[in-house]
């Protein structure tokens, strides 16, 4: 092989002009060969983008023999002149003049043979699945929702802020949390009164995965202003819903001295710079999933960016789904955690558009939100969208230390002397909320399931991979 520089397919495919004519060098793996006793064909497809490059055999210069190892699969390296292409179907492709073989993939085994496989089949075989067009283009959106999120926070001044995996404070008081010990399993130490003994435990107390970062965000807003978390959170809920997984990405940004409402705008304007970052950055895989699998998810997405957002209370709207005359799985009355369906009826059937609701019961939500007067609300906020249900949760915090301790003691809550001294030393009005990642990219791929939208799901069950 000659000493030529390796070009990505997207390289090559999206500036034809500065390339055709030249000698190209490019590597990858083989979608499919086909062909006839004068000429092949090969797919090749690097991951760089959806589309694949076509590479041109001459059977006078390759033998019939020495093509037998290129199957689907296969990995290759080819050199070769890259011309107008005289093919339907793509712009240009790679006339071969060297071909060589890095690692082949028998089609007896190789399980991506014939295009079509189920998703449920994929995930059987999700160390795999990356290498098929639905998931690169999935995993190429996530990766650039990724960077946009980070993108969107930095512009405005935000502070990328690293909270711990692993601690001894559970957030959400939901309890649902992973433990984590090294406790001898079969031989647990005990106090006298029968309890584990934790004081044995590494860190000297009962330490879990975190269900989130708020508690340690919270400390860095009343320290730098603005911060964002970006990292996976753990909850050990028995769900086995299309929109829960065990293990999953959140971003959390808490902002010191904003009020409910600039945290709302903050939610609105954050998800749509996130979504026409995807429509303009990721306009082939977006394509290819909308023709493939969701005619609508263009027209979705647009819809959402030219629309504000809906504002409601909890109390209008558990009116709305009372009066909506509707037979829902679960019975809806004021102070009733709403249910999926409840929150999708008033989004797709009732506005037809993303909606934020407000000032939840103080007994649905969590003990940090901030009292509303009437003295049975909390400055809850959670925006709902449409095919997904529940997004992003926030809210004002309690930031008077006396309110706050006094919903401690009703909820029988241990003490947590570092996160009250946020409320003792130049306590601030703030707020913040947290986005469910994958709910991002399973709205933006239009997928159907949550565990197609990560690389490896983990569910109950399922730590495979
Ligand atoms: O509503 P949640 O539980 O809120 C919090 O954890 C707050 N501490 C956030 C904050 O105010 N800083 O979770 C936030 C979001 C949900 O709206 C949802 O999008 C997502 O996280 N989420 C899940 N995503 C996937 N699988 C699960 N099991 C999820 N649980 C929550
Ligand atoms: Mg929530």
């Amino acid at each position: 092989m000659k000493d030529i520089r390796r070009k990505t397919v997207k390289d090559l495919l999206s500036s034809p002009e500065k390339y055709a004519g030249q000698e190209v060098d490019v590597k990858g793996w083989v979608r499919t060969r086909r062909g006839n006793k004068n000429v092949q064909f090969i797919a090749l497809n690097d991951g760089s983008t959806i589309n694949n490059l076509q590479i041109v055999l001459d059977l006078e210069k390759f033998s019939e023999e020495s093509l037998k190892p290129v199957t689907t699969g296969s990995s290759i390296h080819v050199q070769g002149l890259l011309v107008e292409s005289q093919g339907k179907g793509q712009s240009v492709e790679v006339q071969a003049n060297e071909l060589e073989i890095y690692g082949t993939a028998d089609p007896a085994e190789y399980p991506l043979q014939k295009k079509g496989h189920s998703l449920e089949f994929l995930r059987e075989i999700a160390h795999l699945r990356p290498r098929t067009n639905t998931f690169g283009a999935v995993l190429r959106i996530r990766h650039a929702l990724a960077y946009a999120v980070h993108k969107f926070f930095n512009d405005k001044g935000f502070y990328y802020f690293h909270t711990p995996l692993i601690t001894e404070s559970d957030c959400e008081g939901a309890g649902a949390m992973f433990q984590v010990t090294t406790l001898p399993l079969n031989n647990i130490p005990l106090t006298e009164t029968g309890e584990v003994d934790y004081s044995q435990d590494f860190f000297g107390g009962q330490a879990a995965l975190t269900v989130s970062g708020q508690l340690e965000g919270e400390l860095g807003a009343t320290a730098l202003g603005c911060i964002y978390t970006f990292g996976p959170t753990f909850r050990a809920e028995n769900s086995n819903t299309p929109r829960h997984l065990s293990e999953f990405w959140m971003i959390e940004p808490e902002m010191a001295f904003y009020e409910i409402q600039d945290n709302m705008d903050l939610a609105e304007e954050f998800i749509k710079y996130c979504i026409a970052y995807a429509l303009d950055n990721c306009k082939d895989d977006i394509q290819f999933l909308n023709d493939h699998f969701d005619k609508g998810l263009i027209e979705r997405l647009n819809f959402v960016l030219s629309n504000d957002f809906v504002r409601l209370s909890y109390t209008d709207g558990v009116k709305i789904l009372e009066e909506s005359g509707q037979k829902f799985e679960f019975p809806v009355y004021w102070g009733v955690d709403l249910a999926s369906e409840h929150e999708r009826y008033l989004v797709e059937k009732h506005f037809k558009r993303p909606v934020i609701l407000t000032d939840y019961p103080k007994e649905i939500k969590a003990f940090y939100m901030k009292m509303n007067d009437d003295g049975k609300t909390v400055r809850a906020m959670d925006v709902l969208f449409p095919q997904i249900g529940e997004i992003i949760g926030g809210s004002q915090r309690e930031e008077s230390y006396e309110k706050l301790r006094a919903r401690m003691e009703e909820l029988n809550m241990q003490d947590m002397p570092w996160y009250m001294d946020t409320r003792k030393f130049g306590s601030v009005p703030h707020s913040g909320f947290g986005l469910g990642f994958e709910r991002l990219v399973l709205f933006v791929t239009g997928m159907q399931n949550i565990r197609d939208v990560i690389p490896f799901p983990r569910y109950p069950k399922n730590c495979t991979f």
